[in-house]
């Protein structure tokens, strides 16, 4: 059975004491109906939830491990960047950190090369990656300055995010192919209106390796309906 990778993107959506809430609700939830836990979650939330989630989480574990991610680090590493977060300040909270979202592309223009140095970034302080591309240029770009990247692929369709519109599972199988071809060892998820009802979908798939979920990863009740279909895979 393939074990998903799944991850959750929270935007900015939650401020500490909701992401407090939601973990303690998710853990009422899961301890009324069980079932197998997986231990290949990451949950990619906004900065300022980092500190209250790492230590609520540590009390959970083991029964409920997941893993931190963030959605954003800063452009450049040591100059003065009023506003930004540096790989110093997210080493000991995030494990993962989330690399050129579409939302992120559209709505801060951040261009392919800014996505490379974000990347040089994660790898010069040993974070991981989650790269998120909508198509192959996207990813070809990131292939011309780090030929050899084996981590984490998001490829999500500008057309699915948020959307209702899930993509087509065997056009997005094709596309997580053919995003293999140019990184050899990189595991590829899909992204974009992904539910309890159709992550099977998309998990049946050969060529995809996880999902990613941002609004139906807001509500702990969905968000384990999630995770319950993606264990039974
Ligand atoms: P969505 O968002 O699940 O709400 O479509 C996915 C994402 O932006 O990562």
């Amino acid at each position: 059975m393939k074990k998903p990778i799944i991850v959750a993107n929270w935007k900015s959506f939650k401020n500490p004491q909701e992401a407090q809430k939601w973990l303690a609700n998710l853990a009422i939830l899961y301890r009324l109906k069980p079932f197998e836990f997986m231990n290949n979650i990451i949950l990619c939330a906004p900065f300022l939830d980092l500190p209250t989630l790492k230590e609520e989480i540590g009390k959970l574990q083991p029964e409920l491990d997941f893993v931190l991610g963030a959605q954003n680090i800063a452009l450049e590493e040591k100059t003065p960047q009023t506003g930004e977060t540096s790989p110093a300040m997210l080493i000991d909270l995030v494990s993962f950190v989330m690399i050129g979202h579409s939302e992120r592309r559209t709505c801060f223009n951040e261009t392919p090369e800014m996505v490379n140095k974000k990347i040089k970034i994660c790898v010069d302080n040993g974070l991981k990656i989650i790269v998120c591309v909508s198509n192959l240029e996207d990813t070809q770009k990131v292939a011309d300055e780090f030929p050899d990247y084996n981590e984490l692929i998001l490829y999500e369709p500008l057309s699915a995010i948020g959307s209702g519109q899930i993509d087509n599972p065997a056009k997005a199988n094709d596309m997580a192919r053919e995003i293999k071809k140019i990184f050899k060892n990189s595991q590829v998820l899909y992204g974009g209106s992904v539910k309890g009802e159709n992550i099977k979908l998309f998990l049946q798939e050969p060529e995809i390796d996880g999902v990613a979920i941002g609004g139906a990863s807001l509500e702990p009740d969905s968000f384990l309906e999630i995770l319950k279909n993606a264990s039974t895979n």
